[in-house]
């Protein structure tokens, strides 16, 4: 084989290979990209005309189980509202569930809130009703006619977070651990790709919050994202997961030891 002839083909080769790495590069960064239920760049977390956090960027992906810490007033709750359109995005790019949040319109949001889950501190059940009905109140307002499959759907949601005997009971005669487990079945009526929880143990006791931890580790697993704030470390340390932390004005992610945090 001529010498000039040989060369070629190496270069061919390596070539080859080149265009081999570049095209999984763009494969891995495409599934990652239809993966993501969180993606934000540059974005800026504002209430009223006070900037809370800025040049947020941040990717959360099916099945992520992610903590948001911080101390009181650096700005989990108003990112949280921002990743719900509860408050406007004025700066950076988000997608959310599917969502372009800056392209949203006034009312393309209840859509959005069909594909998230929210968990509040306090549970915010509406106490004139039973269990049951706080759900199927829920299934109306998001567009549910159908009688049976509302039934349905309620009893795989009250079953999923193991309540399944108590639908019929008033939210005061719950514990606070079922309250906050009847909130959460409320959250999952729609099949939700992301459920952002906020503070959801911290009006419960360590052994029931235990209980939620591991409900939401589930729901996680389950190919759902989870992004939980919280200040209860004692959770940290039990259930390690990625932590996410704000500080400063900014968003820095931590990994998912305590050290980062300044904890241990
Ligand atoms: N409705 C509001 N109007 C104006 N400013 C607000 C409002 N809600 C919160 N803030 C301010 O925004 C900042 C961030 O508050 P945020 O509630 O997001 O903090 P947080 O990290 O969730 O605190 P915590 O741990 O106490 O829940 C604080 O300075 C707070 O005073
Ligand atoms: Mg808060």
């Amino acid at each position: 084989m001529p010498f000039h002839y040989l060369i070629f083909i190496i270069h061919l080769s390596q070539l080859l290979k080149k265009v081999i790495f570049a095209f999984s590069l763009l494969i891995i960064t495409y599934f990652m990209a239809i993966d993501s239920i969180i993606a934000l760049e540059g974005v800026s977390v504002y209430q009223r005309d006070n900037l809370i956090l800025s040049d947020v960027s941040l990717n959360i992906h099916k099945s992520e189980f992610v903590y948001l810490v911080g101390k009181t007033g650096t700005g989990k709750s108003s990112l949280m509202k921002t990743l719900y359109a509860d408050l406007p995005l004025k700066e950076g790019k988000a997608e959310v569930a599917g969502f372009s949040i800056p392209d949203l319109k006034h009312k393309e949001i209840p859509f959005l809130r069909r594909k998230i889950g929210i968990v509040f501190q306090d549970f915010q059940l509406l106490n004139d009703r039973s269990v049951n009905d706080n759900l199927i109140f829920v299934m109306k307002a998001t567009g549910w006619k159908d009688e049976d499959a509302m039934r349905h759907r309620m009893n795989e949601v009250l079953d999923k977070v193991g309540l399944i005997t108590k639908g019929f009971k008033m939210p005061h005669q719950l514990s606070g651990g079922e309250q906050q487990r009847v909130s959460i079945a409320r959250s999952l009526i729609n099949d939700p790709a992301l459920l952002l929880a906020d503070e959801p143990t911290g009006n419960l006791d360590p052994e029931t919050s235990d209980g939620i931890m591991q409900l939401l580790f589930d729901i996680s697993r389950s190919g759902r994202a989870v992004f939980m704030a919280t200040h209860n470390y004692a959770l940290l340390r039990k259930y390690p997961s990625r932590i996410i932390k704000c500080e400063n004005g900014k968003l820095v992610e931590v990994g998912e030891g305590l050290i980062g945090i300044g904890e241990e």
